[in-house]
């Protein structure tokens, strides 16, 4: 308990957490690209609200007089102890949020033993992004949990850079990769598109690609020098990985069969499932997990509610087959809870660290996910929850459409 938010020992927050506090204050800082990147959903955000409306449906059921002296929000993913069962969901540009971007975000993650995924859109290299991790992890002595860190793959339709970007990966000490599949271009966003937000991402610099040897030769071949003309290389990437051509299971496959040529053993999730019968490809398939997501409802607008997705999902059974986890619409450890009681084994959050990287960089981070682990702690002994492997259904009731 040492890293969370000490409140019975009055520690001064820095700032609010209440997601609604924190998505205020992060748009006093931010640019109106950076605010409307981050804030911006698909269509009229009918399944950003169905996300959240999701979780209204289900409500927990604390236990009373239970001895949670000992309890701990610790847990284990693919075999990684970490300090509890909430991840850093990719993110895309974290240079628009903060100028360390990735870089702090992965530190403040790497010091609290909470798993890191980085973007294939992230701004900072693959390398660079793993020392930082690393050097978080560094930072915090003994007691606290190794953590995990995931690379993200949006599929370039280029398979020497794919093949490229995996090695890098494996070679700096990623534990997986996670094969965003909603994704091969961005939805339809009003507020991105009557701004022009896309040639806004070209310039900010998504430059992870650009230090890629393979890449770099792309770029030769076109003659473009990303020193001397850095906006089209950025606008390279960018449409090397949001090119909008779409792809199938063979090509997942393929993906997933190279990374085990480079990475052995380490697991290979699709992150994207929504449906019954795309979870059960994957395990057909052999993939080791799922991400059940709708991107935040930044995708399809009048998609399924995610944890509505996780629910139908778990019923069919599929859980025995591969590793169920999920996103989409968290902002707060009670929605932890409903996720992992419903049969989620571990939940990443997305907008509510950009928040605190856009409030006060690496510190604005550190201090969200203290908070989020303080409010799991607390959650625990005040609802009878020992262990994290101890939430089962028995603390939910659904008032749901019966799926
Ligand atoms: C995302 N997400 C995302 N996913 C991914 O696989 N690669 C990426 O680069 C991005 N980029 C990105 C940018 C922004 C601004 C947002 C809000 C989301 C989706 C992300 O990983 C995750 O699925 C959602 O953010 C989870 O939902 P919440 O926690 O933000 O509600």
């Amino acid at each position: 308990r040492d890293l969370f938010w000490k409140l019975n020992e009055g520690e001064v927050p820095q700032f609010n957490t209440h997601p609604d506090k924190l998505e205020e204050l992060a748009q006093k800082k931010l640019s109106q690209n950076g605010w409307l990147y981050a804030s911006s959903n698909a269509g009229l955000s009918h399944t950003h609200l169905a996300n959240r409306q999701a979780f209204f449906r289900h409500k927990l059921l604390p236990r009373q007089l239970v001895d949670t002296n000992e309890r701990s929000t610790r847990t284990t993913i693919f075999g990684h102890s970490v300090s509890a069962p909430i991840g850093i969901a990719p993110i895309g540009i974290n240079k628009i949020y903060h100028q360390h971007g990735e870089l702090a975000v992965a530190r403040a993650a790497g010091e609290l033993g909470i798993p890191y995924s980085l973007s294939t859109a992230g701004s900072y290299p693959i390398e660079d992004v793993a020392a930082a991790n690393d050097s978080g992890r560094a930072r915090r002595g003994e007691k606290v949990p190794v953590g995990a860190r995931f690379f993200q793959l949006y599929m370039p339709h280029d398979d020497e850079l794919t093949i490229s970007l995996l090695k890098r990966a494996h070679e700096s000490g990623y534990d997986a990769c996670i094969l965003t599949t909603d994704t091969p271009q961005l939805g339809w966003r009003h507020d991105d598109v009557a701004t022009s937000n896309y040639a806004f991402y070209r310039g900010i610099g998504a430059d992870l690609g650009l230090t890629d040897p393979v890449f770099q030769k792309r770029m030769r071949a076109e003659g473009i020098d990303p020193k001397k003309d850095p906006e089209r290389a950025g606008a390279m990437w960018i449409d090397a990985i949001w090119h909008g051509r779409a792809w199938g299971w063979e090509k997942a496959v393929w993906a997933r069969d190279r990374w085990r040529e480079i990475a052995g053993d380490k697991p290979f999730l699709i992150k994207g499932i929504q449906r019954v019968d795309d979870a059960q490809k994957a395990a057909d398939l052999g993939f080791d997990g799922i991400v059940v997501s709708n991107h935040a409802g930044r995708q399809v607008d009048g998609a399924i509610g995610s944890l509505d997705a996780l629910e139908k999902i778990v019923k069919s059974g599929v859980g025995e087959r591969l590793v169920i986890t999920f996103d989409s619409g968290v902002r707060g450890a009670a929605d932890v809870v409903k996720a992992i009681a419903l049969g989620a084994k571990f939940v990443f959050i997305g907008r509510l660290w950009i928040w605190g990287l856009a409030i006060m960089g690496e510190d604005g981070v550190r201090h969200v996910l203290r908070g989020l682990l303080a409010d799991l702690d607390i959650l625990m002994n005040v609802s009878g929850i020992n262990r994290i492997d101890d939430i089962g259904p028995e603390f939910l009731e659904s008032t749901v459409p019966a799926y």
